[in-house]
């Protein structure tokens, strides 16, 4: 993981980290051509990190009244909507997630955790003691 993306909270770090190791693996699973079940459940995996990841998110924000909650929440949608979306096409075994437009989108993946600096910021700052 790029030591810039690091927030310095162990437990969301942590997270992080996994779902970047999840997208990257869908990302090697199209480009290897793996079979359609494969790349399936990979992506359930990831939907299902992501969607844990956005709910912790989700409560800490409201705990520390996180000012740009709902533009926050709006990402969040918009990134699970996303990767329902691929899930959903990769069960189509024609498709298999192999053509360039889905690499494209999965490439996307890799940089999940972008929009929560400002949001890492403000929680560091609000809960003394936080970062290691
Ligand atoms: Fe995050
Ligand atoms: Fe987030």
């Amino acid at each position: 993981m790029d030591p810039q993306s690091l927030s310095g909270i162990e437990e969301i770090d942590a997270q992080h980290k996994e779902i970047e190791e999840t997208a990257r693996a869908v990302i090697e699973a199209v480009a290897a051509r793996d079979k359609w079940h494969v790349v399936h459940y990979i992506l359930v995996r990831l939907y299902e990190l992501l969607r844990f990841h956005f709910a912790v998110e989700e409560s800490v924000m409201s705990i520390v009244s996180f000012p740009d909650i709902a533009t926050h929440k709006q990402v969040h949608r918009e990134i699970l909507a996303m990767v329902e979306r691929l899930k959903a096409a990769s069960l189509d075994p024609q498709s298999c997630g192999h053509d360039e437009t889905m690499e494209t989108q999965f490439g996307f993946l890799t940089r999940i955790v972008d929009h929560d600096k400002s949001f890492d910021d403000f929680v560091v700052a609000n809960i003394p003691g936080l970062r290691n």
